[in-house]
């Protein structure tokens, strides 16, 4: 009958709900799949918390942009926490439980109800909400697919962490046993040391609640009916193998800012922004030299104490290079934007930086006079620099990020980790490295591999390919 239906075009246009984590990292890559649907086809409502929500049209252009596809709509729901709440990554374990409270029953009711209309397709949930959806809950009519905004490697390595402890390859017994080498992670032997591991598995007791926390959403995780990734086969392939193992419907479809570019045909302003952007930076930009500059951010969550600060502050001034430098008004705690050039550095710094509190960062990356960049390994600012074509210098920071920066120096060699050394010696050492001393070596492995992503989002490559593939299932399911 539903088939008689669809011949008849009595169907209705599929209809998909989006529902990120209400942060930065994962809002923006959830967003741009909205859009990459949107232009498709499919009618996409996307869910996020009022704070947020105001945060992003405050600061980026949401609304015009998506005004060009009638069906779209923001809709709201709370997280139960009070207006004032800081709501920063310091009060984490407090969001996620007023969202496991609050905000999971509401969810859960609006989908049994038809809240979202009776043409709900399926949800694309970001699957760090693993728990908000039970797969034995039946009354849940729509498909839940997981959108991971974290890399496979990272993924791959969650998974494992049980057979690590089982294997006695986990606690980390303290400081001195961090460069010990994890040998038998299955795809990655011999690839990891313990301090490369997620950030969660830095502890010394496998009892641990965060770290039990997370292998419990990770097992979660198989309930999704298809895995979603911001990843292609040319840099993840091998990995991506090892996750099809558990989840077999799984969708490779990244770089999606550069899959959007594809779609877009053009250059497009990213709409992730959640505070106030500073385009300054590019008219200075304008005037450095080609490859001169180094472009230094740590993402949206990274917090740092005033001495990092000024580690990094020494060593980008004595490194001799010109820099970029992102300070967001939260990156030092307790200082709450109120940072004053260091007199000692204020010379160099007008010589040679430019600081904002937020930069058009897409942009900023592909801009010619950038010649590598100092990040966090957060996922998207690694895909960010990949499709730019730009060498990293890692200094991962939590989470997926340790994983990251190991793939970045020791699989990919698009750059070098300083992972967990913040000096003000080893910054201007491993900005020269990318800058100067090893840069014809890494502008060759980040060309190649800038190639190769972008490959994958034309027509023919692999992430435009498994693109199709979801939108036709999402049609399919509609019927
Ligand atoms: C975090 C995790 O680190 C990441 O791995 C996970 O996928 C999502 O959550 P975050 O720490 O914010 O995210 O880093 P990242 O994933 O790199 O995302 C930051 C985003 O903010 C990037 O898209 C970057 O372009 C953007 N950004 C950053 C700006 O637009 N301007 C800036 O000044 C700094």
């Amino acid at each position: 009958p539903t088939r008689l239906i669809a011949m008849e075009g009595e169907h209705q246009a599929p209809h998909v709900l989006i529902f990120p984590l209400p942060f930065q990292g994962h809002i923006n890559s959830m967003l741009k799949l909205a859009e990459l649907l949107s232009i498709a086809g499919i009618t996409v409502t996307f869910l996020n918390t009022p704070h947020s929500h105001n945060q992003l049209i405050h600061h980026s252009d949401v609304l015009s942009r998506f005004s060009r596809f009638p069906a779209f709509r923001f809709h709201t729901i709370i997280d139960g926490l009070p207006p004032d709440h800081p709501r920063t990554i310091k009060f984490f374990a407090q969001i996620i439980s007023s969202f496991d409270s609050i905000t999971k029953p509401i969810f859960r009711n609006w989908l049994v109800s038809g809240h979202f209309g009776s043409n709900l397709t399926c949800v694309v949930l970001d699957a760090f909400f693993k728990n908000f959806v039970d797969g034995n809950d039946d009354e849940v009519k729509q498909p839940i697919f997981g959108f991971r905004t974290i890399s496979a490697c990272c993924i791959w390595a969650y998974h494992c962490v049980p057979h690590l402890i089982d294997d006695g390859q986990l606690p980390i017994r303290g400081e001195e046993d961090m460069d010990r080498m994890i040998t038998n992670l299955p795809g990655m032997e011999n690839l990891l040391r313990c301090r490369d591991l997620p950030g969660f598995c830095r502890v010394t007791d496998t009892n641990d609640s965060v770290l039990q926390f997370n292998i419990k959403q990770t097992q979660r995780s198989n309930q999704f009916h298809a895995l979603i990734l911001n990843s292609f086969e040319d840099l993840d392939g091998p990995i991506l193998s090892k996750i099809r193992t558990l989840w077999p419907n799984l969708y490779a479809i990244g770089p999606l800012h550069s899959l959007l570019r594809t779609k877009l045909s053009r250059e497009t302003e990213a709409l992730n922004n959640l505070w106030e952007v500073d385009r300054t930076c590019l008219a200075w930009l304008d005037n450095q030299p080609p490859g001169s500059v180094i472009y230094v951010s740590f993402g949206s969550i990274t917090v740092m104490g005033n001495e990092g600060l000024m580690e990094f502050w020494h060593g980008l001034v004595n490194s001799g290079r010109n820099f970029l430098w992102v300070i967001r008004p939260d990156l030092v705690s307790g200082k709450n934007g109120e940072i004053e050039i260091p007199a000692e550095l204020e010379e160099g710094t007008k010589q040679r930086g430019y600081v904002v509190g937020w930069a058009p960062q897409e942009k900023v990356l592909s801009h010619e006079a950038v010649g590598g960049f100092l990040t966090h390994s957060g996922w998207n600012s690694t895909l960010e620099s990949i499709v730019a074509g730009k060498p990293m210098v890692c200094w991962p920071y939590t989470a997926d990020q340790q994983v990251n920066s190991r793939f970045v120096s020791n699989v990919w060699k698009l750059g070098v980790d300083m992972k967990d050394l913040c000096d003000r010696e080893i910054v201007a050492k491993m900005v020269n490295e990318i800058m100067v001393n090893r840069k014809e070596e890494f502008m060759r492995t980040a060309s190649e591999m800038a190639n190769l992503a972008r490959r994958s989002v034309s027509p023919g490559g692999s992430s435009y390919a498994d693109f199709d593939r979801l939108v036709n299932e999402i049609r399919l399911l509609s019927l």
